[in-house]
């Protein structure tokens, strides 16, 4: 296998292996790149909805997304992200995480790993966001990393978009709120498998620090918010068909761009979301 960092920041692209097939050992060398690098790249696969649920569930139980009208109808641990329209139903979601967010934050057991396996990709637009939140608790200034240090957020989907962007029209279903309460995570998690710290407070789905009144809790939150969406912490990866890519969602946080630029051509990608642990 190749390696080649993306940016300073994060991320590496892989080259020289099929996905589809792969052996224990070369997992093993993937699961390591992930930890190392955060978010890994692979170009010019052909991974098969049934290659990408065996890769997945090598990292671990996969979780099912709770916006069920979206998931693939054979393969219901599928997320399917698209624009396209079939027989007067949406194939996916079409904008869906337009918003800085960690994957499944809202739950208990956070995601692990997502992976995402590109099926159409438009010529331009759409380019996914990631912040390694290592980097942005490494930078923290040293009066916030004492007041967020052992303090607890909650958590809450779907809490809103950035202001100013677009976000999805997606009416959740009764049942669905139901299945997303809010949760609390520590601010600061410790990485379970690298033992780094990381932030883990997202301004998509963070709402709120617990102990603090909203307004002392607010400005907090801001501060930590201001900090991490800062554009030189910020990697844009630019799709292509047959992309499959993979982020570590205790230490990384991200967000689609398909809300805020217009994606005038199909694009579908297929999601699998790989469960965590219970933040510590
Ligand atoms: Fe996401």
């Amino acid at each position: 296998m190749q390696v080649t960092p993306l940016s300073s920041n994060l991320g590496a692209e892989i080259a020289g292996i099929d996905l589809e097939g792969i052996n224990d050992d070369s997992f093993d060398q993937v699961n390591r790149l992930v930890l190392d690098h955060q978010l890994v790249v692979f170009r010019n696969q052909s991974l098969s909805p049934e290659g990408q649920l065996r890769l997945s569930r090598r990292f671990g139980p996969l979780d099912i997304h709770p916006l069920a009208q979206y998931n693939h109808p054979q393969y219901p641990e599928i997320f399917v992200l698209s624009n396209e329209v079939k027989d007067g139903k949406p194939v996916g979601i079409a904008d869906g995480g337009s918003y800085w967010h960690s994957d499944f934050a809202f739950r208990e057991r956070p995601a692990k790993v997502t992976m995402l396996n590109a099926q159409k990709i438009p010529s331009s637009g759409g380019a996914t966001l990631f912040v390694s939140m290592y980097q942005t608790y490494d930078e923290l200034g040293q009066e916030v990393k004492e007041a967020v240090q052992d303090r607890r957020a909650v958590h809450r989907y779907r809490k809103k978009a950035d202001p100013g962007s677009e976000t999805t029209r997606v009416v959740m279903t009764a049942e669905q709120l139901a299945a997303t309460p809010d949760v609390d995570h520590p601010i600061v998690r410790t990485h379970p498998e690298t033992g780094r710290k990381a932030l883990f407070a997202h301004p998509g789905i963070t709402v709120k620090i617990l102990g603090m009144d909203d307004e002392s809790g607010g400005a907090l939150l801001g501060r930590i918010f201001d900090h991490c969406t800062q554009e030189k912490y910020q990697y844009a990866y630019q799709w292509r068909p047959g992309d499959v890519v993979l982020w570590d969602n205790r230490c990384v946080m991200h967000k689609a761009t398909t809300g805020v630029v217009a994606v005038k051509e199909p694009r579908t990608i297929f999601r699998t979301t790989i469960m965590g642990d219970k933040p510590f």
